[in-house]
């Protein structure tokens, strides 16, 4: 049986990217491993949310994995402050982290450029606490989406520099994992990269939206001119609406629109109407489950309190471990 870890920024409500990125590869694994999943509170407070919000948040992505299938007495779902010893272990490792390559990483620089006006130092940081939940925990799998890996690879350097300067063997390399098998990028609607609460309301569909705001957004998603001859390639737009489909759309559906595009007669209109149909079933039982548990305050008071306990026990006695190896001797 694998360690498995992984968290979610509150920062909004879970979209189609944070499902088929991560929270589906999180349901298979609670059956088979010994899984943490989190709510990444912390992580959240570079965008400095306000107390309410942040507390609203919480509760929303809480509620939303519980929603979505996930089940605490398989594993364990609990808030990341809940965890007292990450933020100290995060401490410790922030000494044996460069600015240099903390600098060079990816989402570092693309914070730096889209707001410059907030580059924080939990910014920078942001990958050392990322593998300090992960390392916390010795997480042998971090199912994650695309977007991700470079700061999985980050964790796997911070963990050998461990090993390396205290001459142990402590913490082991963890894996980012996809049940599909391949890292998965789900697409915006903007037809710019991935889908992202950062991007922008029209990019994302998020599970907690009625159904109307669903078919507008996928109505107005970005297409091309459409085909002129038979065979032609599809553009990164018509693409991105393709890749969603094969998401949520059953096999015959795709190769239908498949072969109406490569005729060349295909309607972008009936497209997105299937496209829209499509997602709508499959978000409005999750919707509806999650209407239920944002009015469950009982339930997920018992979820967050039990996922912590399970989280502090194991992260308590990674921190103890790690402070005896680095030398850190009680007087008294
Ligand atoms: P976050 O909150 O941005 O996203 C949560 C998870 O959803 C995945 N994801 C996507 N996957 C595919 N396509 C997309 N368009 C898409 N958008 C989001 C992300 O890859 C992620 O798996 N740093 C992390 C949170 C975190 C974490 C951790 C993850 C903090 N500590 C420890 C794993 C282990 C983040 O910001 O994810």
């Amino acid at each position: 049986m694998a360690r498995v870890v992984s968290g979610i920024r509150p920062t909004g409500k879970l979209h189609l990217g944070n499902y088929f990125g991560a929270v589906k590869s999180f349901l298979k694994m609670q059956e088979e491993h010994e899984c943490f999943f989190f709510i990444a509170d912390i992580h959240s407070l570079t965008t400095h949310p306000t107390p309410s919000d942040l507390h609203q948040n919480v509760l929303q992505v809480m509620a939303e994995h519980l929603a979505m299938g996930i089940d605490i007495e398989k594993c364990s779902l609990f808030i990341q402050s809940d965890v007292p010893a990450i933020s100290e272990l995060y401490t410790y490792l922030n000494m044996n982290a460069y600015i240099g390559e903390l600098e060079r990483s990816v989402t570092y620089k693309e914070k730096k450029a889209t707001q410059p006006k907030n580059i924080n130092a939990g910014l920078l940081t942001y990958p050392v606490l990322m593998a300090v939940d992960i390392l916390a925990h010795h997480a042998d799998l971090v199912p994650v989406g695309k977007d991700q890996q470079q700061h999985l690879e980050m964790t796997r350097t911070f963990a050998n520099r461990f090993n390396h300067m205290y001459g142990t063997d402590y913490f082991k390399e963890p894996q980012a994992y996809s049940n599909t098998g391949e890292l998965v990028k789900v697409p915006g609607l903007t037809g710019q990269g991935k889908m992202s609460k950062s991007s922008g309301d029209a990019d994302t569909i998020v599970f907690d939206e009625d159904e109307a705001a669903i078919r507008k957004k996928i109505m107005r998603a970005k297409t091309d001119t459409g085909p002129t001859e038979p065979n032609m390639e599809k553009s990164e737009e018509l693409q991105n609406l393709f890749d969603i489909m094969a998401l949520v759309s059953d096999y015959s559906t795709i190769a239908h629109f498949d072969d109406l595009h490569q005729k060349a007669t295909i309607r972008y209109g009936d497209l997105k109407k299937q496209l829209a149909d499509d997602v709508v079933s499959f978000v409005a039982p999750i919707r509806e489950r999650i209407t239920h548990y944002k009015n469950d305050a009982a339930a997920l008071a018992h979820a967050a309190k039990i996922g912590a306990e399970k989280a502090n026990e194991s992260a308590y006695k990674t921190m103890k471990e790690v402070k005896e190896i680095m030398g850190f001797r009680k007087f008294y």
